[in-house]
């Protein structure tokens, strides 16, 4: 399957200049999701992995439905304010805009092995973010899986040292 279409580009969102990949035209169609996941945890087949993290919002819509199928569990980063427990909080900067990421302190274990999964890889800033937190808490970061690269933002130059891999590249 040719994955690039299945991705649905909008220019101009969510400001003038930025060019939207939209993975929603990936989620609603049951072939190229099913696709989409499968190729995700191909691209691991050969790492034991204990357990999946993903950052909101569209982290989880990929990260989660991985978990299930490898039958392990998924670990939620949200932003601010949204995990009840004791969390531990990382300031990062995004392609457009300033945010903090934040993870509950007991959901990796110390040396459990982490896939980190999210729909897009741009500068890199979001999951350099959610690699600190789980490294933070002990984890090791097995890879970071992405569906689309935006390979003209170097966020692969800021996440030298971790296995990236990236079924799609765009250079914007
Ligand atoms: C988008 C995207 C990635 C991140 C990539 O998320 O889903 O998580 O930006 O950008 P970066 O590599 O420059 O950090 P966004 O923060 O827009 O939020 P959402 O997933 O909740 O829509
Ligand atoms: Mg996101």
């Amino acid at each position: 399957m040719d994955l690039k279409e299945k991705i649905r580009v909008i220019e101009d969102f969510p400001k003038v200049g930025i060019s939207f990949k939209d993975i929603t035209t990936i989620l609603d169609d049951g072939e190229a999701f099913k696709y989409t996941i499968d190729s995700l945890i191909d691209l691991v087949k050969d790492e034991k992995i204990d357990i999946v993290v993903g950052p909101e919002a569209r982290g989880f819509l990929l990260g989660a439905p991985i978990a299930y199928a490898l039958g392990i569990g998924f670990i939620p980063v949200r932003k601010p304010g949204k995990l009840p427990g004791d969390t531990l909080r990382y300031e990062y900067a995004l392609e457009y805009g300033n945010d903090a990421l934040e993870i509950h302190k007991d959901a990796i274990k110390p040396g459990q092995r982490v896939l980190i999964v999210d729909d897009l890889l741009a500068t890199g800033g979001t999951i350099a973010s959610v690699a600190k937190l789980v490294e933070q808490l002990g984890g090791e970061v097995v890879a970071m899986n992405f569906v689309v690269e935006l390979t003209g933002l170097k966020g692969r130059d800021k996440l030298e040292g971790y296995k990236v891999n990236s079924l799609v590249q765009y250079e914007f």
